[in-house]
């Protein structure tokens, strides 16, 4: 299942049809493409997230739900986390009973374009790998920034291009090789990390990415490049 290929369905119903096809694989493929390195970089969403002490914290696209769990750990934080793949949703729903997270993190099917929730209503949303998947990146993004409250913040997670010529073209040669081999030892959907790859050399990042949310009314966006700039997080405030 390869998104954007020409067919009926809306580029939102084969991204949700995707995931779903490699729900169960997701975790382990994530960790090998990564080196493992997904779990710091979530890790150190938690950190920023610790200091805004959320009372309520909204993860978009939250997958098998790996930031949901982190932030779940904040005392006195409710973390609802939302996603278009139930079956990606069900793997994280395993994660909470084992984690024995229940009282803290509850996950529902969600569309980040279309949200169930009051304006103002959440102190922290984050979103990690979740945006290039949008069918409408603005409309996404305004959506998170209704969601939150007047001086809510928005974490995002998401593969970036590094800028350095040498270090890109290592990159490059990487993406090329070690990822398609990985996807197709380990993956039954081939076409659907090909997508991602493509995805993600495509997808706006950097300053480019941090001016789309200054245009949808996001003040004082901070980059912070990881792995290279193979990975950024931007932290953004309402
Ligand atoms: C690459 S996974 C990221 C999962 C998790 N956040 C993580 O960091 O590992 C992307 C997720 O975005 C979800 N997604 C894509 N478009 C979405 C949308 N419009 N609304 C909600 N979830 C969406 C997909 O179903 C998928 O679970």
């Amino acid at each position: 299942m390869k998104p954007n290929q020409k067919s009926g369905s809306s580029k939102k119903n084969q991204i949700e049809k995707m995931f779903d096809s490699i729900s169960i694989e997701y975790d382990l493929i994530n960790s090998i493409m990564t080196f493992d390195s997904h779990k710091r970089w979530k890790k150190s969403i938690l950190e920023i997230a610790k200091k805004i002490q959320p009372k309520n914290a909204l993860d978009i696209a939250t997958g098998t739900a790996d930031i949901a769990l982190n932030l779940g750990r904040i005392s006195n934080c409710q973390v609802v986390g939302v996603d278009i793949s139930e079956k990606m949703l069900n793997v994280g729903r395993e994660k909470i009973s084992k984690m024995r997270l229940s009282n803290s993190v509850r996950l529902e099917t969600g569309d980040a374009e279309n949200l169930k929730f009051n304006d103002n209503y959440f102190d922290l949303v984050t979103i990690g790998f979740g945006v290039r998947n949008f069918q409408d990146l603005e409309k996404g993004l305004r959506e998170s920034f209704r969601v939150l409250n007047k001086e809510g913040t928005l974490i995002i997670l998401e593969t970036s291009v590094p800028e350095n010529r040498i270090i890109k073209l290592f990159y490059s040669i990487f993406t090329r090789t070690y990822i398609p081999i990985m996807a197709w030892i380990f993956s039954k959907d081939k076409s659907a990390y090909n997508y991602l790859l493509n995805s993600a050399e495509l997808f706006p990042s950097g300053t480019k990415f941090s001016n789309i949310l200054k245009s949808v009314g996001f003040a004082d966006v901070l980059i912070k490049p990881k792995l290279f700039g193979s990975s950024t997080i931007y932290v953004a405030t309402k």
